[in-house]
């Protein structure tokens, strides 16, 4: 009985080495069926604007599981990443990188025996990758980073849950929450509220900064770290350098509904049609999901192989010992077929499941899930920040909000790039010319949402407005970070 997956051969050099790596299940008669589905540039090109067809799409809903190569999203033409979008509309929120000293694979730490496993598990939805973004002036452009509650809750209990899984000891958060204390400050927050219910491994947290400092010299230091989305993306491509490169570097979408598996890099145009492409990485790919969907034994007989083909020196052109002639995509698959049933000498496959399949195409959802922390906390709006768009200096600024304002509000400062100018600043702080004016409620006032745009349209009949945001406490938390120098 074989289960069916989707899969998309992807562009670029994406025919080849999904070939290289379904030929590889085949000879290790993995019980999979494919769906071909059709995904990519050229559904770009042929109109379709998530690079889809809606059968695809119908097909990796029904089925569960998306095994992919890398796709070209075509540059210029305002469309969205195909990748992203997949991992986004389907709510893959987990993405897991696994990172392991391959031997047959030079790289500084294993010409000095520093052994390399570590795995890596990124948020997958949010933060910069939401590609929320406005030019509020031609000189400005902002981007909104977002960071939520339960996405975070959902991802860090998933990095918790496979840290368990593999037996780990330890589990780190990266972050930077010094610097942007409300979007990371929530995630690190909610790591420590969601560890509480892990005693058994240890949780720590370190700022990204350090961490790819640390990572670069001592990796053997952590095990498993959990992070946002871009800084999961930078850390987990460093991560890849540390293991060899782009070409070792396995990826998977965990969702609860689908799940995505695709290699970590790109479609290789430089080299795609020439058969000379390494497959490693869509392998690694290919054998986390069949460990996903509890096909372990067979995982650990093609990871073996890899392992031994890889620590017997055959290498494609991209990698390995340059003195020795390398194979091409074919041969190398060929290699790793032979190869299947044999051990490396050591460091051979990993043995448990190192995920849960939380695939279940059976429950199919008719309506979108929301979900929402019950806080009973009491909001309240305490004033707003009024984006505008002048040349004058920030006193000018200040006397045009001041003749603006009502009972209601107080000018509070005014700030530019996020560094503050009026009441007080320094001549030496350079401008652009769109500035941030603080407002909050005069003592006593309760302040209604239809107060905050009544002020907004008052300034905005002497200046450009750009934009509003609300300034927010939640119970007894400010909702807004001050600026620099406030
Ligand atoms: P890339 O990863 O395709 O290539 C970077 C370099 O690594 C190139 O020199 C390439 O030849 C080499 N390389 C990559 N994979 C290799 C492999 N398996 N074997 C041997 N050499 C390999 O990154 P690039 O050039 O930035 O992006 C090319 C295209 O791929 C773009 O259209 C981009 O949007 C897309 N892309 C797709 C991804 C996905 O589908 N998940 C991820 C990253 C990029």
């Amino acid at each position: 009985m074989k289960t069916k997956i989707a899969v998309a051969k992807g562009d670029g050099i994406g025919p080849e080495i999904m070939e290289a790596v379904l030929n590889i299940f085949e000879a290790n008669e993995v019980p999979l069926a494919y769906e071909f589905v059709e995904m990519g540039k050229s559904y770009f090109d042929a109109g379709h604007s998530t690079g889809m067809t809606d059968a695809a799409m119908q097909t990796i809903e029904n089925l569960g599981i998306l095994f992919k190569g890398p796709m070209e999203t075509p540059k210029g033409k305002g469309v969205k990443s195909i990748n992203v979008t997949a991992r986004k509309v389907w709510n893959t929120y987990a993405n897991q990188r696994d990172f392991r000293t391959l031997n047959g694979v030079q790289t500084v730490f294993s010409k000095a025996g520093i052994p390399i496993n570590l795995t890596i598990i990124r948020e997958n939805i949010e933060d910069t990758y939401g590609g929320i973004e406005h030019m509020l002036t031609n000189d400005v452009a902002v981007g909104r980073r977002i960071i939520t509650r339960p996405g975070s809750a959902q991802v860090i209990r998933y990095a918790f849950e496979m840290a368990r899984r593999k037996g780990l000891k330890k589990l780190a958060c990266g972050h930077k929450a010094n610097i942007m204390k409300l979007t990371d400050g929530l995630f690190l927050e909610t790591f420590y509220e969601v560890a509480k219910g892990y005693p058994d491994i240890q949780a720590s947290d370190i700022i990204v900064d350090d961490l790819c400092m640390k990572l670069v010299s001592h990796p053997e230091m952590f095990q498993a770290i959990v992070l946002t989305n871009l800084q999961g993306d930078i850390v987990s491509d460093l991560c890849a350098g540390l293991v060899g490169g782009l070409g070792f570097a396995p990826s998977a979408n965990i969702g609860d509904n689908i799940s995505i598996f695709e290699a970590v890099h790109g479609t290789a145009p430089d080299i795609a049609g020439r058969n000379i492409a390494n497959p490693t990485a869509l392998l690694l790919s290919g054998i986390s999901m069949l460990r996903y969907m509890g096909f372990t034994a067979n995982a650990a007989t093609i990871e073996n192989a890899l392992l031994y083909t890889l620590e017997k020196g055959v290498h494609t052109g991209d990698f390995g010992d340059r003195s020795t002639k390398s194979v091409n995509t074919t041969e190398f698959a060929q290699c790793i077929i032979a190869n299947l049933g044999k051990h490396p000498s050591s460091g051979g496959a990993f043995s448990q499941p190192n995920f849960e399949c939380k695939t279940n195409v059976d429950f199919r959802p008719t309506q979108n899930k929301i979900t929402v922390t019950e806080s009973g906390i009491k909001e309240e709006i305490l004033g707003a920040d009024i984006f505008i768009e002048s040349e004058l200096q920030p006193a000018e600024i200040a006397e045009i909000a001041k003749s603006k304002l009502n009972e209601k509000f107080d000018l509070i400062m005014i700030s530019n790039r996020g560094t503050q100018v009026w009441p007080t600043g320094s001549v030496y702080t350079e401008l652009v010319n769109q500035f941030r004016i603080r407002l909050e409620k005069t003592e006593g006032v309760e302040l209604s949402q239809k107060d905050i745009f009544n002020i907004a349209s008052e300034v905005s009949d002497a200046v450009k407005v750009c934009s509003v945001e609300f300034l927010m406490k939640f119970g007894d938390k400010l909702g807004y970070s001050l600026a620099q120098g406030q």
